[in-house]
């Protein structure tokens, strides 16, 4: 049993915007994530892989399902012990970069640390912090404003304050979604580095097929179904 996830019979439906019936966006979907693995989700356009992300880290709720991680079901939970998720055990990275623009780009990265769930605070936040941008070859950049860096340095820094609070999982909605090739295939690269190097679980969407190729496994999701692809 070395499952970090797992997804049972999950299904997701909105009401329609009439208010008439449901719009289901998925049904019945089971997954299986092993702990330090890393897996693409791929998918057409509206079928569901934003949806599917953001239930797994809290940021929606299912119709119906269950969700695992680390063996405790993690739908239903209290409000508090929600937050508390949201910022400890997941990381998000998505296709905008959400760096506050008036905060540099090192107190951008401590930022969810102070949300006062984890002990890491003082000397020891900055120095985490600053490890992390230099994992992601930003260190340099550390008192810059997110206007004063480029958009894939952006990006950078998002993946740093994503794993700020040592998330046993990162899950990233199309974070290349935004950059030109030379820049999605670095940040592919950091990503596949954090994954292998500090074993953090990378749950990825993409329309990168070469970032999907990096992932250890694939899915695709279609029609209401998801599919492993290898
Ligand atoms: N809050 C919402 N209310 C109603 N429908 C929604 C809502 N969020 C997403 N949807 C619908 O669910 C489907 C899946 O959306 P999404 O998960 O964003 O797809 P993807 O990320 O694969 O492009 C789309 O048809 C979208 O219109
Ligand atoms: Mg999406």
């Amino acid at each position: 049993m070395n499952n970090i996830i797992e997804i049972s019979d999950l299904s997701k439906s909105f009401s329609a915007p009439d208010g008439e019936g449901k719009v289901s966006v998925f049904s019945d979907v089971n997954l299986e994530i092993t702990k330090g693995s890393s897996v693409a989700i791929l998918g057409p356009s509206g079928s569901g892989k934003s949806t599917l992300l953001n239930i797994i880290g809290l940021l929606d709720e299912p119709t119906s399902g269950t969700i695992k991680v680390d063996q405790k079901k993690i739908i239903d939970l209290p409000e508090a012990e929600i937050a508390e998720y949201r910022n400890q055990k997941v990381g998000f990275v998505f296709q905008s970069h959400h760096l506050l623009p008036s905060c540099t780009v090192l107190e951008n990265v401590m930022i969810p640390a102070l949300a006062g769930f984890g002990e890491l605070n003082g000397e020891a936040l900055r120095c985490r912090a600053t490890d992390l941008l230099n994992d992601v070859g930003m260190s340099h950049r550390s008192s810059h404003l997110p206007s004063q860096i480029s958009g894939g340095e952006k990006q950078r820094v998002a993946v740093a304050r994503a794993l700020i609070n040592s998330p046993s999982i990162l899950l990233a909605d199309e974070p290349t979604g935004a950059l030109d090739k030379m820049n999605t295939n670095n940040l592919i690269d950091i990503l596949k580095q954090l994954n292998e190097q500090k074993g953090v679980t990378l749950v990825m969407v993409t329309h990168s097929s070469d970032g999907a190729n990096q992932m250890g496994e694939a899915y695709n999701l279609n029609d209401g179904n998801l599919d492993q692809l290898r």
